[in-house]
């Protein structure tokens, strides 16, 4: 067991299959194919691939034998699906085993009522975590606090890992960085649209969008640079950018605005869907 620890994957689908793929490619600090179970009915192509080449224990039922072994259980399932997963493994796990759930909308005190008190950590990752990119959002219960650095490890071939101490601010946490990839990519169809509006052939407009978008974002990644002070550095006073940015940013609050209302949209949405999933 190279890192001393077993740990079982529950649901290997498209954000489960990439954690997998991040722990064997083991950039940030992996897993041994040893120390790995993976719990699926039926696995994608891709994770197929990862159990093939790694040689990983795969099963669609986890055996008391095989329980008695974990030490952490990464919960990626759909939230609709947790009661059937919990029934089936819930009695069979240790004690002292740890649950990471990146489950959308599951709370800390749901996931105790069906798995009992143990260290538990519910995390928000979002999509660019498919290429170690994302960010990942996580707080835990009081045990759990014994188990973080456990997490962080595994949660880090992600990308980013932050930790708050307060469960209710997962709601603005998906609303900001859980959807906000989607903002992104519907500012890059925009651009694009707005490029073929003026006349420039769909696929350069695409690709221009696209191009900005990415090195936008790079540069703000290299920079030390506020994104409030990079975008003045490039609107010169009563220039092009400045006769986007009065639109942008004009009447009624502009864009500023419509992202404020479209962030405060998923907060709530987020916690409406939490309540439905939270009360069964
Ligand atoms: N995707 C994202 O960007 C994202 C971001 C943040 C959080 N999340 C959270 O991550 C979780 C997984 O999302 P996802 O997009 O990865 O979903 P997904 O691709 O549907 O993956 C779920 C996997 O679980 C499998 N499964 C179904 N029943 C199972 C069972 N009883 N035991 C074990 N595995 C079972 C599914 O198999 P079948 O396909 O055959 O049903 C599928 O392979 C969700 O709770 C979501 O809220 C996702």
């Amino acid at each position: 067991m190279a890192n001393g620890m077993k740990t079982l994957l529950v649901g290997a689908g498209h954000m489960g299959g990439a954690l997998a793929a991040g722990w064997l490619g083991r950039k940030r600090g992996g897993l041994a194919a040893e120390d790995l179970l993976i719990l699926d009915p039926r696995p994608g192509d891709e994770v197929k691939v990862l159990i093939d080449v790694h040689g990983l224990t795969h099963v669609k039922q986890v055996s008391l034998a095989q329980s008695t072994q974990l030490e952490t259980v990464i919960l990626a399932v759909k939230p609709q699906i947790l009661e059937e997963v919990a029934k089936s493994l819930g009695n069979l796990l240790p004690p002292n085993c740890a649950l990471v759930s990146i489950m959308a909308g599951v709370t800390i005190s749901r996931l105790e009522s069906l798995f009992g008190k143990r260290p538990i950590i519910r995390a928000m990752p979002n999509m660019p975590a498919s290429i170690g990119a994302g960010v990942t959002v996580c707080v835990s219960n009081e045990l759990g606090e014994t188990v973080e650095k456990r997490a962080t490890k595994l949660l880090k071939v992600a990308g980013t890992v932050e930790w708050v101490q307060d469960e209710r601010l997962m709601g603005p946490v998906t609303a900001v960085s859980g959807s906000g990839p989607a903002y992104v990519f519907l500012l890059a169809e925009a651009l694009a649209g707005a490029g073929f509006g003026e006349g420039l052939p769909r696929e350069l407009a695409e690709k221009l969008a696209r191009e900005t978008i990415i090195g936008a974002g790079a540069l703000l990644a290299s920079s030390d640079k506020t994104p409030q002070e990079l975008r003045r550095a490039v609107t010169s006073p009563g220039g092009t950018t400045q006769a986007a940015m009065d639109v942008l940013m004009g009447g009624g609050g502009g864009l500023p605005e419509l992202v404020r209302q479209a962030v405060n949209a998923a907060e709530r949405r987020s916690r409406r869907m939490g309540a439905e999933v939270n009360a069964r």
